[in-house]
């Protein structure tokens, strides 16, 4: 079993201290949100996020919605071979059932983040698909327990996607973290919960991507789609 881990996301509601800015007061009226909710997203709130800490690696909820989509709709998640969290920015963390299925457009992502920020889980009604809770990567971490942890960033030891995977599926409970912002790197903090750091490529590449890239090596390195021809019936 792999865990993946979208680590230090930007993935938060608005912060208090810009809620009363004008340009979120607009936003708020124009969708009718609940203001205390609404989802910190650069393409809409960038004025008012001027002066924000860490502007620069804040307001993106699109990355995770990409990485989501791409992570659950992997082979490896369909075999159940995959776990995935999403720690924000705000060690808060968002534990994702398996089968869970996100929607494909962003404004009903949006409005299930928001969702999910305002109640801690969601569905309410069935058994909840994805649970909040607040947590540091630290914290997550030591309850995984994982054999090994590797942090993928541009800024590790260079290595294809092909041999880090394939040192992964040597492990029995790995752990992979993908960073869940557009720019900048993973704290010390961050880097300090990984046993290897890797860059799978010489471009800084978009975190869906290098998630792309790494499920598909790593279940090439178990051998995944030649298993699946052999016991899965074509649906
Ligand atoms: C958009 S990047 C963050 C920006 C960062 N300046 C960069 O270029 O890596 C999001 C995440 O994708 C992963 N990533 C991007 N390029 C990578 C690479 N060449 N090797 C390994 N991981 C990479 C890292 O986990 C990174 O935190």
């Amino acid at each position: 079993m792999l865990t993946l881990i979208i680590a230090e996301s930007s993935l938060e509601v608005v912060p208090k201290e810009i809620l009363e800015h004008p340009q979120i007061q607009g936003y708020v009226k124009k969708f009718g949100k609940n203001s205390e909710f609404v989802l910190l997203d650069k393409s809409y709130h960038y004025e008012a996020m001027n002066k924000l800490k860490w502007k620069e690696k804040r307001g993106r909820p699109d990355i995770v919605h990409f990485t989501l989509l791409e992570a659950l709709g992997s082979p490896l998640n369909l075999e159940e071979l995959l776990q995935t969290y999403v720690h924000t920015i705000n060690n808060q963390v968002i534990h994702v059932n398996p089968k869970t299925r996100l929607p494909r457009n962003y404004n009903r992502f949006v409005g299930l983040m928001e969702q999910l920020f305002q109640k801690s889980k969601v569905p309410l009604e069935k058994q909840p698909l994805l649970i909040l809770k607040k947590s540091s990567l630290k914290t997550l971490i030591e309850k995984i327990k994982p054999s090994t942890t590797i942090a993928l960033t541009r800024l590790g030891k260079p290595s294809t996607p092909t041999k880090t995977a394939q040192k992964l599926g040597k492990h029995k409970n790995p752990v992979v973290l993908i960073g869940g912002f557009p720019r900048g790197h993973f704290t010390t903090e961050t880097l300090k919960l990984s046993n290897e750091q890797v860059c799978i490529d010489p471009s800084g590449l978009d975190a869906w991507i290098t998630a792309s890239r790494i499920l598909s090596s790593y279940e090439e390195a178990i051998n995944l789609p030649e298993k699946r021809f052999s016991t899965i019936k074509k649906t």
